[in-house]
């Protein structure tokens, strides 16, 4: 949607359009009002969200505060590196923000950067952060966001040329610092599944590293209730016993969490250790769906409330088991990604159960314990 009265009023030589077509060969641009979702429907990470919040106020003022930023010398550098699983919300929330705070934001997909063609990927790259921090001193402010950032300079990446890796993560530092320099108003936000293979120099431009994870069962609970409740804002029917079932599993877990804390002495977490684990399987051997979806992404949560959707639609009321069938159905990504330590924890989970099938990928589902 274009503002083409408020541009030519503001004098603006980036308009949406202009935006939208210049940067459009390196990723998606999003207006704010393309946005849809908002901070608050990512549901957790509320350390996070106050880091972002701060951050996202700072950029508000940068142009403000050019001069006294100069002179202190210390002028904040721009820059946040979301990493964790996948589906864990870092694009989303980030996205969120930039709606908050009315500013529009480029999601670069960083594979569009790389080139096998000697010198195409160091030009990208020059190419992208240039034409951004063009835009933000014109506009303001302007969020670029690099995903699978670990695709520039790192195995994973189509260069093959070590050389050309080097170059590449080079160019790329260099134009970071050069805005970072200027003090133009541009945010740039990394993230990436695989921090392990982020090049370090990469890793430590950036000012904040925040770590996304799967959600715990506190957390679990509210985005299971909050999709829930947009099928039924949406009239979709629902049976209300779905809360109540869930309900009563929290305090199950809650109770069990509490009376082990007791006895140990110390705070638990679910995924720290196998305590609330082993002890959620002696004691609360059927499970619902809190137990189901340990180690399941908000994302996973959301594909879950899809396929029962298609469920609900053809009999009108989407119930307990259907909702349970369904998110037992995607399975949970934990049993995808290289964690050892969840892993570890959701085999134990699944008691007798061969291990094999794990690294397979094979199993899903509840156990049968
Ligand atoms: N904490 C959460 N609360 C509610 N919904 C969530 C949460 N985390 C993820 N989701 C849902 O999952 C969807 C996908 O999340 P998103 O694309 O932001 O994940 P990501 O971390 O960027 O994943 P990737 O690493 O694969 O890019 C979101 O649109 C949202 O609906
Ligand atoms: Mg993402």
């Amino acid at each position: 949607m274009s503002n083409s009265n408020n541009e030519k009023e503001l004098n603006i030589t980036y308009t949406d359009d202009i935006i939208k077509e210049r940067l459009s060969k390196y990723g998606a641009v999003y207006l704010p009002s393309d946005i849809k979702e908002s901070v608050d429907d990512i549901i957790g990470n509320e350390i996070k969200k106050e880091i972002l919040d701060d951050f996202f106020k700072a950029l508000m003022k940068y142009e403000e505060f050019t001069e006294q930023l100069k002179n202190s010398k210390l002028t904040p550098n721009l820059t946040v590196l979301l990493y964790g699983p996948p589906g864990t919300g870092k694009t989303s929330l980030t996205r969120g923000f930039a709606k908050r705070y009315n500013i529009p934001i480029c999601i670069v997909e960083s594979d569009r950067l790389v080139s096998p063609l000697l010198g195409d990927t160091i030009k990208n790259i020059r190419g992208v952060v240039e034409l951004a921090a063009d835009i933000a001193k014109d506009r303001g402010a302007f969020v670029l966001f690099f995903d699978e950032i670990d695709a520039i300079g790192s195995e994973r990446s189509n260069i093959h040329e070590v050389g050309e890796i080097k170059r590449a993560v080079i160019s790329f530092l260099q134009v970071i610092d050069r805005v970072n320099y200027e003090g133009l108003p541009l945010a740039i936000f990394g993230a990436t599944n695989h921090s392990h293979q982020l090049d370090s120099a990469i890793w430590r431009r950036f000012t904040f590293h925040l770590h996304f994870d799967f959600p715990d069962y506190h957390v679990r609970k509210k985005i299971i209730e909050s999709f829930i409740n947009k099928l039924k804002n949406a009239k979709i029917g629902v049976d209300d016993s779905i809360f109540s079932k869930l309900d009563e599993e929290y305090e199950i877990i809650q109770d069990i969490s509490r009376d082990l804390e007791t006895k140990l002495g110390h705070k638990i977490s679910e995924f720290n250790d196998n305590f609330l684990r082993n002890e959620l399987n002696k004691k609360h051997k059927t499970g619902g769906l809190l137990k189901l979806t340990y180690g399941y992404s908000g994302s996973d949560i959301e594909r879950g409330t899809r396929v029962a959707l298609f469920k609900a639609m053809s009999t009108e009321l989407l119930t307990y088991d259907v909702f349970y069938n369904s998110l037992e159905l995607v399975g949970g990504t934990a049993i995808h990604v290289e964690r050892q330590d969840l892993l570890s924890n959701v085999r134990s989970f699944e008691g007798k159960q061969d291990q094999k099938k794990y690294q397979d990928n094979k199993l899903s589902g509840p156990p049968e314990i």
